[in-house]
């Protein structure tokens, strides 16, 4: 492949989030439409060249300049260099392109802050011998290394300012080499870290991440092997839960780790409350909550109305949206673990007159229960997406075979900086 750099006039921005010249073949990282550049080819993938970015001859007038020094070459971020309006309208834009016919009403994006949103994270760690340096921090765009970050601005805080002292710790250790990741969660009171290690971590290894803990509050999690290997640092102590809370809602909600929570708590709040007026409830209704992890809609619906019955097919989430809803006092929702990819929800649908569903699938959607929810009489359905594929592909079935109409949907910007699209659609007949 020849890395002379080349000249290009960007024409498209790629749902991936970078730049593409007019025929497709070169791909130009963090480059925007309209913008005339000089970039320098680093590999070749499906007939496609992809460079990096050297000089902008010609900006764009969407063009920013990024907040973290680090922007154009970490993976965390693909589109910090993108005005905030003009990120949103990129979704928005992408995400209406899946549906056959829009929907009715066009809801205004939902916005939130953002930098410090992220809550949760999968952070990558390497041992670079060159630099005689543990790197902690998102893997660089289309490479394996890891991005040296001294500050991450989209992490929340305090685990955005903490990456140089625990690549500092990580590299005190016996065996950094052997650490390749650590996840991270963090809630309105405490974080944790949960810490892959491939070898045994010795006495003075636990010590020296004792001290870590002890001087930045991080509850510090070890994880040897699988899921089931995850143990507090300390085999004597018990952590307690994170939380973060819906004041609007008088809610608070404790989780593990690893559990599933959504990304940003602020936008959360704003996504639920959302929900919960587009399901227009009444204190007779019964709601379905499907996909329900730790009740993160079920437990504010279920103030609105008779009753909530949350599925979810995490047994470990089941148990903590029990948990969650005795904490609150919540007395009229009940919860019960079925895998919905596999089960269908008929026979429940047929047993109790549920008046509204939500649905918040994983990537891969919910092709099966949308299926089921056409055939049943079922009125009003609140989508919640994370994935446009899937939710037009669903939304089709709910139209076509359901006859749903597809009343009202937005966009919401769960993820700013990131191609992620996250959406909500209100179904109605
Ligand atoms: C996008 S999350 C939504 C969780 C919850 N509604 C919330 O707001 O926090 C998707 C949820 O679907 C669950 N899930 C994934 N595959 C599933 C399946 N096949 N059957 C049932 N639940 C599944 C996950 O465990 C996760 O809790």
């Amino acid at each position: 492949m020849n890395r002379e750099p080349v000249s290009a006039l960007i024409s498209q921005l790629h749902p991936d989030g970078y730049g593409l010249t007019e025929d497709g073949r070169l791909a130009v990282l963090s480059a925007l439409p309209g913008e005339q550049v000089t970039a320098v080819p680093f590999t070749r993938k499906k007939k496609r060249t992809f460079s990096r970015l050297q000089n902008i001859a010609v900006a764009s007038s969407d063009r920013v300049v990024p907040e973290c020094a680090v922007a154009d070459i970490c993976g965390g971020c693909s589109l910090q260099h993108l005005g905030r309006d003009a990120q949103v309208a990129f979704k928005q834009k992408r995400w209406l392109a899946g549906f056959d016919v829009p929907p009715d009403e066009l809801l205004p994006p939902l916005l939130g802050r953002q930098f410090g949103y992220r809550a949760k994270a999968r952070l990558s760690v390497r041992y670079v011998a060159r630099k005689q340096r543990v790197l902690v921090g998102f893997r660089e765009k289309m490479s394996r290394f890891v991005a040296e970050t001294d500050l991450c601005k989209v992490l929340r805080e305090p685990v955005g300012s903490l990456l140089v002292p625990l690549s500092e710790v990580i590299g005190e250790l016996t065996a950094p080499e052997d650490i390749p990741q650590i996840e991270v969660a963090v809630g309105d009171a405490g974080f944790a870290l949960v810490i892959r290690h491939m070898s045994t971590l010795s006495q003075a290894d636990q010590t020296l991440l004792a001290g870590f803990a002890g001087r930045t509050g991080a509850d510090i999690y070890l994880q040897s092997g699988g899921v089931d290997t995850i143990s507090p640092l300390d085999p004597e102590r018990v952590y307690p839960l994170l939380y973060y809370d819906l004041p609007a809602e008088g809610l608070r909600f404790y989780f593990k780790p690893l559990d599933f929570t959504q990304v940003n708590h602020e936008i959360n709040e704003a996504m639920v409350r959302l929900a919960i007026s587009l399901l227009e409830l009444s204190p007779s209704h019964r709601v379905l909550d499907a996909f329900c992890g730790i009740g993160n809609f079920s437990l504010p619906l279920s103030n609105h109305c008779a009753r909530v019955v949350g599925i979810e097919g995490s047994d470990e989430s089941v148990q903590r949206a029990r948990y969650n809803a005795q904490q609150n006092g919540i007395r009229n929702v009940e919860f019960h673990t079925r895998d919905l990819f596999e089960a269908s929800l008929a026979d429940l649908l047929e047993s109790e007159p549920f008046d509204s569903v939500l649905i918040d699938p994983p990537r891969s959607g919910a092709e099966r229960l949308v299926k089921t929810l056409a055939a049943s009489e079922v009125r009003r359905v609140v989508y919640v997406s994370c994935n446009p594929d899937t939710l037009a592909r669903d939304a089709a079935i709910l139209k076509g075979e359901g006859g749903f109409q597809f009343a009202r949907a937005g966009v919401i910007d769960m993820f700013p900086h990131t191609t992620h699209i996250e959406s909500i659609a209100l179904f109605c007949r």
